[in-house]
């Protein structure tokens, strides 16, 4: 049982972890005029943290610390950035299951889910601390007889992000990574449902001996004053925001006053494609995997799964089979498999999403309830015989609802899975090798799974096309985005 902060606290093997004021160039503050948010816990509807709420003015200042930092960093060597990542990686692992408990006490998603965000989440610190000794510049032979051109890689200053609920930990950790490897300071506003994951991730970047002004992390319920600060302040270099299309559109229009730096890591609406040639239990476990990791609030979660006539029946009966085992719950009691949802709005669009297929004909074989008593819970629902005419085939559920299509042939299927504005992650399986390289070749996607349901990892360029977003975080190319380029042209 978790109803406050004390509670929380006592969780923990080390309770200086739950922080709750912002942590501001380095210094721990609280909100001006001590203003205060709550964080809710999503498994029971209570309140377990008061977080100081900071103001647009102090952010403000937070940035222009950032500024003078931020040189200072560059001019380190990449080793001593580096080892410094380090340090905070290896401080991150040490204290992975008190990071996860204060993940699941405030975003839901059940604990070993919550210890596996922590350890993906820590990979992109890891990985970019020794990206950061990597960052190789060019030479061009020269375009006349006395000239010698040098490619640089320079830091592009400070950076900031904007970052959701789904992911408190990995969001944060997938910018923050390769930002500080290139020589950048960073200033993270978290969503206003998860700041503790963030705030605690400060405390352990502080003890692994950060700069001051380097990591700012920005607790706030003013979402709108908080983006316009990072979009108008001069300073602030590159945006960086992972959360709908629509307010990334928002963000873009305000961000391009002072034609700042933008990755977008939006919507997404993944296809989960069957064909006949599958192996049928290993396509139902990658879909449970797909669709109910983190209960369906992902972005990369299956939103439409085709299914090939000939083993639609039998695909459909296993995976109802196999999604009536998951026990819904608190994410802190053992054995859940499915938490609650981060919330009420969020609970009302899965069922608006359930409640629309069945009005256009889609038959319910499992589920479609929502758990009475306290916290966002819903019972995982499967429908059979849905159609793109349903609300579903077109937007993202962002919760436990899985729709069954049933199609006949491949251009059909890429047809259909192709028809929408998002182009995030896709999924298919088959063993076909021709069908394997067009199917994946043909699929408008940014991100394709073939015969796997999971597609996250730090080595791997993460990101969207159409709609879902621009650029790539993760891998070696995650770092182009806080480097700026310069070319120096000398003549001898
Ligand atoms: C997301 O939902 O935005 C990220 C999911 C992931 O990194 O796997």
């Amino acid at each position: 049982m978790l109803d406050d902060l004390t509670n929380l606290q006592s969780l923990l093997k080390d309770p200086t972890l739950v922080a709750t004021k912002g942590y501001l160039a380095g210094e721990w503050c609280e909100g001006d005029n001590a203003q205060t948010f709550p964080v809710y816990n999503p498994a029971r509807g209570d309140i377990i943290a008061d977080v100081s709420d900071i103001s647009r003015a102090q952010t403000a200042e937070a940035i222009s610390i950032a500024e003078k930092a931020q040189k200072i960093w560059a001019d380190r060597p990449a080793k001593e950035r580096s080892n410094i990542m380090r340090i905070w990686y290896n401080l991150m692992m040490e204290n992975q299951e008190d990071l996860a408990t204060i993940l699941t006490a405030e975003q839901g998603k059940p604990l070993e889910e919550a210890k596996g965000e922590i350890g993906y989440g820590a990979s992109f610190i890891e990985f970019f601390a020794e990206e950061a000794k990597r960052i190789y510049g060019e030479t061009i032979p020269g375009h006349q007889a006395d000239k010698r051109i040098t490619v640089l890689k320079q830091p592009i200053g400070v950076a900031a992000s904007i970052t959701p609920w789904n992911f408190p930990n990995a969001m944060i950790t997938r910018k923050a990574g390769p930002a500080l490897a290139a020589g950048c300071a960073f200033v993270a506003r978290p969503a206003a449902e998860t700041p503790l994951s963030a705030l605690a991730m400060g405390v352990l970047a502080d003890r692994a001996g950060l700069p001051k002004g380097i990591l700012s992390i920005i607790p706030s319920s003013r979402s709108s004053d908080i983006g316009k600060e990072f979009c108008e302040n001069p300073i602030i270099r590159k945006l960086t925001f992972t959360g709908s299309t629509e307010v990334g559109r928002i963000l873009l229009k305000q961000a391009s006053e002072q034609i700042m730096k933008c990755s977008m890591e939006l919507g997404g609406n993944a296809p989960f494609i069957v064909f006949d040639d599958a192996d049928i239990d290993a396509a139902v476990e990658g879909a449970i995997l797909c669709k109910f990791r983190n209960n369906g609030q992902t972005c990369v979660c299956a939103n439409r799964i085709y299914v090939q006539s000939g083993v639609y029946k039998e695909f459909a009966e296993k995976l109802s089979l196999a999604v009536s085992k998951m026990k819904v719950g608190d994410g802190l009691t053992n054995g859940t498999a499915l938490g609650p949802l981060i919330n009420i709005e969020a609970i009302k669009k899965v069922q608006e999403h359930i409640a629309d297929a069945k009005s256009k004909g889609a038959n319910v074989i499992l589920g479609g309830e929502v758990v009475q008593g306290a916290g966002n819970f819903l019972t995982p629902t499967i429908v059979t015989e849905a159609t793109k005419d349903m609300l579903v085939s077109k937007e993202e559920t962002f919760g436990p609802f899985a729709p069954l299509f049933e199609f006949e042939n491949e251009d059909e299927v890429i047809e259909l899975a192709n028809d929408t504005i998002f182009g995030l992650a896709s999924y298919f399986y088959a063993k076909d090798l021709t069908r394997v390289y067009k199917v994946a070749e043909a699929l408008e996607y940014g991100i394709v799974g073939v015969n796997t349901g999971i597609i996250s990892t730090e080595v791997a360029p993460f990101g969207g096309v159409k709609q879902s977003g621009l650029g790539r975080e993760g891998s070696h190319h995650g770092i182009d985005d806080y480097l700026e380029m310069k070319y120096i042209c000398m003549s001898i």
